[in-house]
């Protein structure tokens, strides 16, 4: 029952070469052996690049319509399980796999590619990787961290950014994910690598790209009910998709439902902030195919 996780702040250490903490790791045996269906849609993101927002559209295309109950009385984080998280007697996210009822199973995971278990690919499950620039992330994983208590200490602004330019942060560098996720692309064609900047800038037309790689035909009047229901406003109010009922997180510091846009990183960074990340980025992101867009 995750509404009475109640947990101490964990300490990053070195897992297989990615800073770690452990309740992302004490289930590793059992999550790298689970069992991934054909069917199953993998929804893969560095945290806070907008796994909430895609898992729920997810969601809503293809349970929106058949069983309106779920809408109120499940909230988002059962309906796509994170696989990833384990809090013995409390959470299991591999468990929780294991026992969705629904098909396709949607599940979520914040593993760089090389740690996602490999029935996936043994499957050919298709997998949704969601991007997002990296000045945004940090300032979401920021927020995030001072207000998660399964997540590391944020400490001050300042040494975040620093920890975030050296990959020092829980999943590993955002530049490695991204890239490491970027690759793989080009060799599993069942990967749809997908931008939060994109979604903002155009839900609908990243909803059309998201049907046509899944292989559905939707309604418009499903369509118009996604589209409503996913705006940033509505998520946010909605208790089934904005996390209010855990209890790890304490939404007085910081609402999961933040600011949902692009460019907020204006109001946290320096000048000087702003021409290291730059400088670093440059030096770090030399692939001319995966391209960011930090404004839309
Ligand atoms: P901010 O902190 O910038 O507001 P994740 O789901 O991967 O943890 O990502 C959380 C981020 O996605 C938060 O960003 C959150 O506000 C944003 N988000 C969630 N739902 C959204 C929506 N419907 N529209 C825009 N942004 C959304």
């Amino acid at each position: 029952d995750p509404e009475k996780l109640n947990v101490p702040r964990p300490e990053l250490f070195d897992f297989h070469g990615v800073p770690m903490v452990h309740y992302f790791t004490d289930n590793w045996e059992n999550v790298q052996n689970f069992e991934a269906r054909p069917d199953d849609i993998l929804i893969a993101t560095y945290p806070k690049a907008g796994t909430t927002w895609v898992s729920y559209i997810l969601d809503l295309l293809y349970f929106g319509q058949t069983s309106p109950e779920r809408q109120t009385s499940i909230p988002i984080y059962e309906r796509v399980p994170f696989l990833d998280l384990f809090v013995p007697d409390v959470f299991s996210g591999k468990d929780l796999a294991d026992n969705l009822p629904t098909t396709p199973r949607l599940i979520k995971t914040h593993f760089p590619v090389q740690f996602v278990p490999k029935s996936f690919w043994e499957q050919n499950c298709r997998i949704i990787y969601v991007a997002r620039n990296g000045k945004d992330n940090m300032v979401s994983f920021f927020h995030f961290d001072t207000m998660n208590s399964i997540e590391p200490e944020a400490g001050s602004w300042s040494s975040y950014f620093q920890r975030f330019l050296k990959g020092n942060m829980l999943y590993g560098s955002w530049y490695d994910h991204v890239n490491g996720w970027w690759k793989k692309k080009q060799t599993y064609p069942k990967l749809h690598y997908m931008f939060y900047e994109d979604l903002s800038e155009d839900t609908g037309r990243e909803i059309d790209k998201l049907c046509s790689f899944l292989g559905l035909s939707i309604s418009p009047e499903l369509k118009k009910k996604v589209l409503s229901g996913v705006q940033f406003d509505n998520m946010k109010k909605n208790q089934m998709a904005n996390y209010s009922t855990l209890s790890v997180m304490d939404m007085k510091i910081s609402p999961f439902m933040r600011k949902g846009k692009v460019g907020d990183w204006k109001n946290h960074f320096t000048v000087a902030q702003n021409e290291a990340f730059d400088e670093d980025y440059k030096e770090k992101m030399k692939d001319p195919t995966l391209h960011f867009r930090n404004e839309i």
